[in-house]
């Protein structure tokens, strides 16, 4: 087992930087970092990814309440329907702030079905970097991999809407893939009504290198992983009772992040990606519509 201890900082200290910084540009959340321990489950893959409980199913709750309503998520009309907030967050003197951005753009490098485009999402509302389910998850990530201060990380929270007539689709429209980052946390908020969604995580495109077999990511259980050497995967999901709708909600962050607002590759991952047909790319239909939209990266 390998303990990951947290900084610690003063209330006083909190409070002085909190108001300084408050009358800057940032959203301010005064926080007092937890302190976790995250167990390594594989020694074979404890560097490369691992699994390890990290939320209670209160902490899971508290979490997702924080989000406030998802909003829509535009690209989910050609997969399984999904809606997403996300938020920019960074530690700065072991304080976590939320940066304004609301969009993100992933390089067609990593994803040639939905990169390559700006995409634009509801920006989370600041009572999700209060909530210390929240910054639990954060500060746990930033230890897991020695993420600097002063470093962003994109942190996304989604839930996914399978009835009976998407059954079986997939929940992310990329099939085995790499986001495009160099570390990565995936933790499950909440799964109702549904089976499969199995995560996995593989050292190919191909899926022939298994690095974690497929397995069903519990609520409250992490997935960390190095996303500039494996590639992961999530498999689809049916309803339990196919005449309700089922609901899987999951809490996604990546580090570095600066070249999602920037859409440019992230030097450190050259992992690609599988591609798809040209009528099956995202991108070009938002080309259509780019007197709107004028950001398109890497499409001409
Ligand atoms: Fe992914």
């Amino acid at each position: 087992m390998t303990s990951f201890l947290m900084p610690q900082t003063t209330n006083s200290s909190l409070s002085t930087k909190r108001h300084s910084l408050q009358e800057k540009t940032m959203n301010i959340v005064a926080q007092r970092p937890p302190e976790i321990a995250l167990s390594n489950r594989n020694s074979f893959v404890k560097d490369i990814a691992f699994i390890t409980p990290i939320l209670t199913k209160h902490e899971a709750a508290e979490l997702m309440a924080a989000c406030g309503e998802l909003g829509p998520d535009p690209s989910s009309t050609y997969f399984t329907k999904r809606a997403k907030n996300i938020a920019y967050v960074i530690c700065l003197e072991g304080q976590w702030f939320q940066i304004r951005a609301d969009y993100f753009i992933q390089p067609q490098e990593y994803n040639d079905f939905s990169g390559g485009y700006k995409r634009s999402y509801r920006e989370m509302p600041k009572e999700f970097i209060d909530c210390s389910a929240t910054q639990k998850v954060l500060f746990a990530f930033k230890s897991a991999y020695q993420i600097p201060d002063k470093e962003p990380v994109l942190v996304q929270v989604q839930t996914s809407h399978i009835n009976a007539n998407n059954a079986g689709q997939c929940l992310t429209g990329q099939g085995i893939h790499s986001d495009g980052a160099d570390r990565a946390i995936l933790v499950c908020l909440d799964r109702n009504n549904i089976t499969g969604a199995n995560n996995a995580v593989y050292g190919d495109l191909a899926g022939h290198q298994v690095i974690l077999p497929a397995f069903q990511l519990e609520e409250g259980h992490a997935m960390l992983w190095h996303d500039d050497k494996v590639f992961h995967h999530v498999g689809p999901a049916q309803v339990a009772d196919p005449k309700a709708v089922g609901t899987r909600t999951v809490l996604i962050a990546h580090y570095p992040a600066t070249h999602y607002l920037s859409g440019r590759v992230n030097p450190n991952n050259r992992l690609g990606t599988n591609p798809v047909a040209t009528t099956q790319q995202l991108r070009w239909q938002v080309k259509g519509k780019a007197s709107q939209e004028k950001v398109l990266v890497g499409v001409d």
